[in-house]
């Protein structure tokens, strides 16, 4: 293994990647909301390319628009300037191919584990004989064989997480977006859902967007990790990560590891506080 690589920040301004490797392509997007006291400019134009198989994590102070981005490609709200096309279609409404996990689980307390998993298929109208096997499937991976007839408040965190994730997974989504999943779990049960996440991704190679308050979270999971700067929002800085996969979470302690994490950490040394 090599430490030659500085963590060098690769600024957004470079040349954009190819259209034809982008999966997702987000072009001078910027986000202004109309509220009841004024106007709340969320984002300045973003320009960035997401691959085919990337997993992409996206860091930023509170309030600088993380999640604004996320519900932008998740075509769950839309964009004052700009463009945003997954699989070189423009996102105006929720895309079929879109699997979506938010920092709560958001889970039917009065639906089995099982039953929230199939709501995916039943909200989309899709034939729910034709995707119960893989619903199985993903409980099994995810640890939650024999606990598909339990409810929502027999789960602890984590494991309602887990069955929230494979809710995201279960129509098979080539995008997986994910806005802070594992904020409100403990720091052991956090460690061991990222390797899941890294095992399930390698599994799929989904095309993933995580926005996550923690350096180490991001430099662990992900191929590229945006920073974005405070609002509006626009983006600081790219790091590749070049760390060899798979990762054992025994990486975190790793030089190479550490300088990604100090260099990310850095920018928000320079403009106050990170998420938290
Ligand atoms: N629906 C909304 N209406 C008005 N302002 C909003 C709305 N959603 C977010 N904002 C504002 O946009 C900015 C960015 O919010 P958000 O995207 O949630 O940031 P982050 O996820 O980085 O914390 C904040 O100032 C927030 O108050
Ligand atoms: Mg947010």
């Amino acid at each position: 293994m090599t430490y030659a690589f500085a963590a060098r920040p690769v600024i957004a301004q470079s040349a954009p990647v190819m259209t034809a490797e982008a999966h997702i392509s987000i072009d001078a997007v910027t986000k202004i909301y109309q509220t009841k006291s004024g106007q709340v400019e969320s984002l300045r134009p973003i320009d960035l390319s997401i691959r085919r198989g990337e997993f992409l994590a996206v860091v930023g102070p509170s309030g600088c628009g993380k999640s604004t981005l996320l519900k932008l490609v998740a075509g769950l709200t839309s964009a004052t300037s700009g463009t945003i096309s997954i699989g070189g279609k423009a996102v105006s409404e929720p895309p079929d191919g879109v699997g979506i996990v938010f920092q709560n689980p958001v889970l039917l307390p009065w639906k089995t584990v099982r039953e929230n998993v199939m709501l995916q298929i039943r909200m989309r109208g899709l034939d729910p004989a034709k995707y119960a096997d893989a619903a199985q499937r993903l409980l099994k991976t995810a640890g939650l064989e024999g606990f598909e007839k339990s409810y929502p408040w027999e789960l602890s965190g984590g494991m309602k997480q887990r069955a929230s994730i494979c809710r995201a997974l279960v129509h098979d989504p080539e995008v997986l977006l994910m806005d802070e999943p594992f904020g409100a779990l403990d720091a052991m049960t956090r460690e061991k859902m990222n390797a899941e996440l890294q095992r399930i991704w390698a599994e799929s190679r989904k095309t993933v967007m995580l926005i996550t308050h923690s350096i180490p979270e991001a430099v662990y999971l992900a191929d590229r990790v945006v920073v974005m700067s405070s609002r509006p929002g626009t983006i600081e800085a790219i790091y590749d990560i070049d760390l060899p996969r798979p990762r054992p979470l025994s990486v975190m302690g790793e030089p190479a590891f550490i300088r990604y994490t100090q260099d990310i950490r850095k920018h928000f040394f320079a403009q106050g506080d990170l998420d938290h």
